[in-house]
């Protein structure tokens, strides 16, 4: 699965850390920013990742900022993403398997490292259960 991570300042850090825990995992990481902790905007990451989504490039994308609210409203404002902030793993697996979540949001200056790499692990290993789950996805077209 190719996997496109995208953060502010705030989410750098932790970021860092997603793709080193996905690269050890044969993940396919392309990391669209940023890249230092100078003060950024994270409306211009969430575009780059739900682009990457919308081309066909990525399957899916993490999004990490400093509460992950920001990133999570940016990204569902995009018609393909269903962007699922989640705080533990239980919420990013019922995002996957009830509402086929592509993209992840992280608040980095919320969870720790060790929460944080578990939901990832969760959410990259959970499936969409498909059925009435889809029907009610149609509806939000
Ligand atoms: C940046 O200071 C912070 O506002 C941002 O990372 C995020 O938390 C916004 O939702």
């Amino acid at each position: 699965m190719k996997i496109a991570l995208g953060c502010d300042h705030g989410g750098l850090d932790l970021k860092l850390l997603v793709v080193d825990f996905l690269s050890k995992r044969n993940v396919e990481v392309v990391d669209s920013g940023c890249h230092s902790l100078e003060s950024v905007d994270y409306p211009c990451y969430a575009e780059k990742v739900c682009g990457l989504i919308s081309s066909g490039d990525c399957e899916r994308g993490i999004l990490i900022c400093g509460t992950g609210i920001g990133m999570s409203i940016a990204a569902n404002r995009y018609r393909h993403i269903r962007a699922a902030l989640c705080h533990e793993s239980f919420t990013a697996r019922m995002s996957r398997e009830h509402n086929n979540s592509n993209v992840l949001c992280l608040g980095a200056r919320v969870l720790g490292t060790e929460v944080a790499l578990d939901i990832v692990r969760v959410w990259l290993e959970s499936e969409f259960g498909d059925g009435r789950h889809q029907r009610r996805l149609d509806m939000l077209k």
